[in-house]
């Protein structure tokens, strides 16, 4: 985008171009930052996460990846990543730079942690892999899948054609789709795709995948291959859910797991999203800040950040979603427990996702790398709600023992938080994003 149009749009925000609309546009399709621009320039910054180290550590020679006959680098990446194989999910729609080579009998396989993702097609000449750059969001890598001594993971332009839309928030990041595919793995012509969320209903998620765990009498669209699948599904709502293996469909040697998870893939539609609020918020601040040196005008979209992090629209769940049991251990290793036992990855999939609704990216490098005017003024805000001081009807559903548990839960287990969140009977301070932070006299833990 030209630095003109950046001017406009952010001429529309600075003018308020009516709060409801920018809530929406954040929410869902928004236009498109200028992250070519300064003070962004994402192809010109070099890039400092976890695919960036590895690369650094594989060219000094301290790690080295085997090469796997059958598989290329996919299992010594997944190793040196410390990406479990548990997340494994399939998906068939022809959704990626190799869409020839994905197809319902050789669907892509994706793996992932809390800020790498792997995509793996078995036969396809490249492996591709995306990290998440605390600063910078999405940023996305092909690795040839060849024999060689230092294998090379290449910055691709062409990723960022489709990893930056507004289905990932306008900013260079990651998105699941929903679609309905005929035999090959194409969209059927005239059906709608859908990006999916922790908002989306399960009925309309999953098309285009394949999932195996159950879910009970909540039909989805998963598993359903070619426009008959999809005419029958319409009088069957449950066809082809609750699966344990996907052998009907595919040869499971092909992969390093036999499932395509259901908890997992849960857990990508939330993170996902969350990854890109995040990024979107650090774009949204810098540009704000360098034209105006304050963030007055980005309220709504804050608004929009708080509800999706504390998951108050989420899509309620009507029978118990039960995946691989060693995905929930994998995913559960990485938890960081209060002295009660409590973990905001504790995982409820009964009714909702988690057990405690704040999301665990609160922890992640990005969220502590937003600018410090955004994230002082985010902290005072999320105390404000958690404490009950903050009384908008936004936040109005999140429960009154949920808000003290998480509360409990980050003061003990999230460095560097203001003192105000420890004091015991803190004062409210006056708005950091207006006035510097009040200072609060910390007592506590
Ligand atoms: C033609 C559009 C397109 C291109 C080009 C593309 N992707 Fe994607 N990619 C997708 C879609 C769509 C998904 C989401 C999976 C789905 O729902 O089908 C996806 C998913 C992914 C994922 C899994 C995480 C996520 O966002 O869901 C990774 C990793 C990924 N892509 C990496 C890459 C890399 C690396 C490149 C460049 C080498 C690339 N992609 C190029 C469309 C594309």
């Amino acid at each position: 985008m030209s630095r003109v149009t950046h001017l406009l749009l952010s001429a529309f925000a600075a003018v308020g171009l009516a709060g409801p609309l920018l809530a929406e546009d954040f929410q869902g399709s928004t236009h498109t930052l200028a992250y070519e621009d300064p003070p962004i320039s994402y192809s010109a910054q070099k890039p400092n996460d976890r695919v960036a180290k590895l690369q650094a550590q594989i060219a000094s020679g301290e790690v080295k990846l085997k090469w796997d006959d059958q598989f290329g680098w996919l299992p010594a990446l997944l190793d040196a990543l410390k990406v479990p194989k548990s997340s494994q999910m399939l998906v068939f729609s022809q959704t990626s730079l190799q869409r020839h080579a994905i197809n319902p009998r050789n669907p892509r396989a994706i793996y992932y942690d809390e800020d790498v993702y792997v995509g793996y097609i078995p036969n396809a000449p490249m492996m591709e892999v995306s990290a998440v750059d605390p600063k910078l969001g999405g940023i996305f890598y092909s690795l040839d899948q060849e024999r060689q001594d230092k294998p090379t993971f290449t910055r691709n332009q062409d990723c960022i054609q489709c990893h930056v839309s507004g289905r990932s928030l306008g900013v260079p990041g990651h998105f699941v789709r929903s679609l309905e595919t005929d035999g090959s793995g194409d969209m059927i012509s005239g059906t709608d795709t859908s990006e999916v969320d922790q908002c989306t209903p399960i009925a309309d998620r999953w098309g285009g995948w394949y999932v195996t765990g159950q879910s009970g009498a909540q039909t989805h669209l998963g598993n359903l291959v070619g426009v008959t699948a999809f005419e029958r599904h319409k009088t069957e709502p449950t066809l082809r859910d609750n699966l344990t293996e996907l052998s009907q469909f595919i040869d499971p040697q092909k992969y390093l797991r036999p499932h395509s998870d259901i908890v997992a893939l849960m857990v990508l539609e939330h993170q996902t999203h969350m990854h890109n609020y995040i990024t979107r918020l650090n774009y949204e601040t810098r540009i704000m800040m360098s034209m105006y040196g304050h963030i007055r005008y980005l309220k709504s979209q804050e608004d929009a950040f708080l509800r999706y992090l504390l998951f108050t629209e989420e899509t309620p769940l009507t029978a118990p979603l039960v995946g691989d049991p060693q995905y929930v251990k994998d995913f559960l290793a990485e938890a960081k427990r209060d002295s009660k036992g409590r973990s905001l990855r504790d995982l409820d999939m009964k009714t909702r996702m988690f057990r405690y609704p704040c999301s665990y990216l609160i922890y992640s490098p990005a969220f502590d790398a937003l600018p410090t005017v955004m994230r002082d003024h985010l902290l005072q805000r999320l105390y404000d709600i958690l404490t009950g001081s903050d009384t908008n009807p936004q936040f109005a559903k999140i429960a009154a023992s949920d808000r003290q548990a998480i509360l409990e839960i980050l003061r003990e287990t999230k460095p560097n938080l203001p003192d105000y969140w420890r004091a015991k009977t803190a004062e409210r301070a006056s708005d950091p994003a207006i006035t510097a932070p009040a200072k609060v006299a910390s007592s506590a833990p």
